[in-house]
């Protein structure tokens, strides 16, 4: 008899425990992408490292010869949390403005692409989460590139 009750008291357990992780899973997917990401510490640090590997980049660092370095990373970071649904405004110019007048081609869009995805490597973003933010910024292609 008491052997009966441990026995359905640990199936009980078993239960709750399976039942909880996957509420705690739901809940998970449910959260905004901004949340997913980690919030505003870790698109900072994931910003950081693109910014830092785009200035490395010859095949476009010559774009960011007279950039303000601090300002557009703070710009990023803002338009991406807002872009994820965070708490942020971003407050700098619409991407047809900012990048108006500069040349990019698509080949430079890809090549900035492809050092983004590096960084969200490195910081072990999801692949749900990597393509969604990817799919938020691939928009803007058509406002930033001017050229084949
Ligand atoms: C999805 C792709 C991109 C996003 C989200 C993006 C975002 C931004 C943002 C938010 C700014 C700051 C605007 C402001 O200061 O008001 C900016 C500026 C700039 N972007 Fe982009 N950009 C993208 C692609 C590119 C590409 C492909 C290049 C060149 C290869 C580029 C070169 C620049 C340069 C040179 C500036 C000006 C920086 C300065 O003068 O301080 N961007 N971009």
């Amino acid at each position: 008899m008491l052997k009966k009750q441990v026995g359905v008291g640990v199936l009980g357990l078993f239960l709750l425990a399976v039942g909880c992780s996957s509420t705690m899973q739901q809940s998970m997917a449910d959260k905004s992408l901004y949340d997913r990401l980690g919030g505003k510490e870790a698109i900072t640090a994931v910003v950081d490292d693109f910014v830092a590997r785009v200035a490395a980049d010859k095949r476009i660092n010559g774009f960011f010869a007279k950039a303000n370095v601090p300002r557009l990373k703070m710009m990023l970071v803002d338009q991406i949390c807002e872009a994820t649904g965070g708490p942020c405004k971003y407050t700098g110019r619409d991407m047809k403005s900012a990048h108006k007048g500069m040349g990019i081609s698509n080949a430079d869009f890809d090549a900035l692409v492809g050092d983004l995805i590096a960084s969200l490597d490195k910081f072990n973003v999801g692949e749900r989460e990597k393509q969604e933010l990817l799919a938020a910024l691939g928009p803007m292609r058509k406002d930033i590139v001017e050229k084949q």
